[in-house]
Order: C-alpha cells, then structure tokens, then sequence
C-alpha cells in the first residue's frame, strides 16, 4: 500500500559541520536525512567553534543556506555565562542590530549539558539554573541532556578503581546509570518548575525517568521529551555484537528500560522520537580501548524504516524478540513531525509529503545509505516500509 506522510523532522542531529567535516558535513548527512524522508532537522552546538557566539551560529546559518535538502535549524550552546549572554544578544528583541530576524528564526532553542558528552560542553550547575531563567524570559525551549555529573563520576571512579584493566565496552552503560539520567531529570524538573522555563529532555532513555516526565507533565510543568531510535531497538545486549558502534550517551539499556520507553510513546508521555544522529569515523570507533571510543551512532536514515516496520506489525532486530507494543502510521506523523513542529516553532508545512510503500521489504546495508561515516548500527537489519517518491 501507498501512504502519504509529512516530510518529517529530526529535532536532534549533530551534522559535525563546522570543524569534523571529517565524520560528516551539513551537505552529506542532508543528502542522507532526505533519503530517510527527513527534511527539517535541528543541530547540536557541540561543533568546533562551539555554537556559543553569535558569530559562529551566524556562520553555520549561511553554510545552511547553501545546503538545499534539507532546512538546518540550529541550538544554541549554552555552557558559561559568556555563553549565555551571547544567547540573549541573539534572541532578544532589542538585540536586532547584533541579530536580524532571519538569523533568530533559525534558532530552534538553547541546550544545555548536565555532564560532558562529546564536545564537553557539561555546564556547571549556576549556569545551567541561569539558563533556565533566560530561557524562560526569552520564551524559548531549552534542550537538556540529562546525566548528572557528579553521580557519573563517583560512579566511573568506584567502577574503574575496583576494575582497573577491565576494557569491555559493556561497562559503558555501569558508567553513565540510569540514576544519573534521574538525578539529572529531577533537578531539570525542579528548575522548569521554579522559572517556568520550557524543558525539552533530549533522548531519554529509562523508565524512572520518563515516569518523572509522566508525574512532572500531570503536575502542570511545562516539560516535553525525546527518544531515539537505538534506545528503542537497541539494548545492553548488542554491545556483543556491535561493540563500540554501540556506544553513546545515554548509553544503551537493559530490555526493561526499553519496554518503557515503547510503552512511553503509547501512553503518551513521549512527544518525539529524534535520532540524535552523531556520527564518527569507524576509525575513530575502533580505537585501542573500547571505553574511550567516541559516543555516538548515526541514524538519521533509519529511523523512519525502522518505525515503519513496527508499524506494519513487524519487528526489525534480527535476533531479540518483538516489543508488543502497537504503532500507527498517525503516531509517526504526532512523534516525527507534528509534536517536534509545535514544540520548537520550526513552522514546517504538512503538505509537502513522503510517499511510502508500506509492503516494500529491504534490507539496511551501510553500503547503501549516504552517510559520510559508512557505517549503520543497523546492518543486515531487515526493514518493511519504502520511499517511494517525494513530493
Ligand atoms: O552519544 C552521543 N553523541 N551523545 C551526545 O551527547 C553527543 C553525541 C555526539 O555529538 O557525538
Ligand atoms: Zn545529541
């Protein structure tokens, strides 16, 4: 059968353009978004020079604009109070002759690191507290990536301390706990509620802490929230077969933790599903010791196959069981444009459309995709689901 979807948007990539045109740039990983019928995207700061500066986001916005396959919209990095000044320079109203409107339009929001990721851009706590309150004032969605450093690093210290020459990717989800994203989830909650600040928690990936987005949401806090694709087909279990292509933060779960993100999106509580596509060189994948390999896996020309296959009613992981959930069509419509639309102002059209066949079965081969990485988590996977034209 032949369905008709909106062009969908990715409200979370890291296309690495300026300053990692090695891993991927603006024009490759468009090429790639539009093949997974992904044509709105929003990119992450963590690039080099960081988006921090009203220059540098001024300069990602012109290389965007020569970039025609996709619309890249852009976060705004906030990890220092320099940052953050630079951030109302940008967004306010009186900061037109720094800013024009054009470039404001471009920005879908501010995020903000409760630890370091790639890029270490971890931002200390009163900077992350003043920018909830600025982006309250401002009226703009903040980002969070939520793990908190402090219970990361008492852990990594006590888990490497007791396992010195352990060098087993796996120990990677020990490292970065669930309890982090928790503690981390708590303490974004609290600040939401204190400014009245619009918290969007990036790529959540346990049960507890979408149980708090749950209560938090009930409780009136202005609070949305994202998973991605290898939380959802992804789990502790694939470090054996995957290694450190199987690593990024968050890290991977247990099955259970998995089950409620999938019984998170039926129920409601999760309002987008986004790739957080973060792609790095297989080099830089398989260096010596598998725990210091960058975190981070592509995705943003999966994702809708790999929906689309649990909506037809199949199961694309070749060899754990299916999570008896059921999705619509209509859910990836709300998930993967709609809510992502609404959320961060983006003002994308619903009437240009994907054409999908839904019977079309294929398997996922690197080889294939258009990613300047080579590589997909995904390989071998077989899929049900086909764009078939685009219009
Ligand atoms: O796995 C990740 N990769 N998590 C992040 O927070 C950053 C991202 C990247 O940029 O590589
Ligand atoms: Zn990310």
């Amino acid at each position: 059968m032949i369905i008709k979807l909106p062009r969908l948007i990715d409200c979370h990539v890291h296309f690495r353009e300026p300053g990692f045109e090695h891993k991927a740039t603006m024009e490759s990983e468009s090429v790639a978004a539009k093949a997974g019928g992904v044509f709105t995207v929003c990119d992450m700061p963590n690039t080099n020079p960081m988006t921090t500066t009203v220059e540098a986001f001024k300069d990602k916005v012109e290389r965007a604009s020569k970039v025609s396959d996709c619309d890249i919209r852009f976060f705004f990095g906030l990890a220092s109070s320099e940052n953050i000044s630079e951030f109302k320079k940008l967004m306010s109203p009186d900061g037109a002759a720094t800013a024009p409107s054009q470039l404001r339009k471009k920005c879908s929001g501010a995020k903000v690191f409760f630890d370091h990721s790639t890029g270490d851009m971890g931002a200390d706590k009163s900077v992350i507290e003043e920018a909830f309150k600025v982006c309250a004032e401002l009226d703009v969605p903040l980002v969070a990536h939520c793990e908190d450093a402090q219970i990361n690093n008492d852990v990594s210290t006590a888990i490497k301390k007791s396992n010195p020459d352990v060098q087993d990717v796996a120990l990677h989800s020990l490292l970065r706990p669930v309890a982090s994203e928790v503690k981390a989830i708590e303490d974004a909650v609290g600040l939401s509620k204190t400014y009245g600040t619009h918290l969007h928690i990036a790529h959540l990936s346990s049960g507890m802490g979408l149980k708090l987005v749950q209560v938090a949401k009930k409780a009136g806090v202005n609070v949305t929230c994202e998973v991605s694709p290898h939380h959802l087909f992804l789990t502790v279990d694939d470090y054996e077969t995957l290694g450190t292509k199987a690593k990024m933060n968050p890290p991977l779960r247990t099955r259970d933790e998995q089950e409620a993100l999938w019984a998170g999106i039926t129920d409601g509580t999760v309002d987008c599903i986004s790739t957080d596509h973060a792609p790095h060189t297989l080099e830089e994948k398989n260096c010596d010791d598998p725990l210091s390999a960058p975190s981070g896996v592509p995705g943003v020309e999966t994702m809708l196959p790999l929906l689309l296959t649990v909506a037809s009613g199949g199961w694309p992981h070749p060899t754990s069981d299916r999570v008896r959930i059921r999705v619509r069509d209509s859910d990836i419509v709300k998930l993967c444009f709609e809510n992502p639309n609404r959320i961060f102002n983006l003002g994308a059209s619903d009437k240009l459309r994907v054409e999908v066949d839904t019977e079309a079965e294929w398997v996922i081969k690197a080889s294939e995709l258009h990613y300047k990485c080579g590589w997909t988590p995904y390989e071998g996977w077989k899929v049900k689901g086909k764009i078939t034209n685009v219009a």
